[in-house]
């Protein structure tokens, strides 16, 4: 082969990778569907829990933690985080909790569906549950 078909050929080569790589619909690929289901929506720094706190975690594990996430950092495709900025409480203040637990909660902020009513706790069950996500939300910066 003569030298000028060897960088013709070379010439084609990076075309077709330039061509590949530079695609806009190659880049979408790659940087859509990072998230999977069952994946944790936000990363917490995660304070000692103790007291109230303490019992209100077992508390929130059971009743909460399927669709809230442990630490309640949420659930790709079942529930969202409450250590986030929306839930500070300002925002939602500690009755939005009890009025979520004993009422349900009718979708507005997130495309997860409706929250049902959580049977069987008490309102002092959820003021321990609320000492709990409050203690994370101040130990990351949300007050
Ligand atoms: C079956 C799933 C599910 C369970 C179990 C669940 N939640 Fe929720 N919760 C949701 C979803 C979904 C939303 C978000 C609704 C929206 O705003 O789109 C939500 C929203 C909330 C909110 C925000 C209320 C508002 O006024 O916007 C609070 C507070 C809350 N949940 C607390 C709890 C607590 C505490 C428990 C356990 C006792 C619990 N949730 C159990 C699914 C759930």
């Amino acid at each position: 082969m003569k030298k000028s078909h060897l960088l013709i050929g070379a010439c084609a080569v990076a075309a077709v990778a330039a061509f590949v790589t530079l695609r806009p619909g190659a880049i979408e690929e790659t940087t859509s569907h990072e998230t999977r289901k069952g994946d944790a929506m936000v990363a917490i720094r995660m304070p000692a829990i103790a007291g109230n706190a303490a019992i209100g975690q077992r508390v929130f594990e059971v009743s909460c933690a399927s669709c809230h996430g442990a630490n309640a950092v949420g659930v790709e495709g079942a529930g969202p985080p409450l250590i986030h900025k929306i839930y500070e409480p300002s925002h939602h203040a500690d009755e939005a909790f009890h009025r979520a637990v004993s009422q349900g909660v009718r979708s507005h902020h997130w495309q997860f569906g409706d929250m049902p009513p959580v049977e069987g706790l008490t309102r002092g069950d959820v003021a321990m549950v609320i000492a709990y996500i409050r203690e994370i939300q101040r130990a990351n910066g949300i007050n």
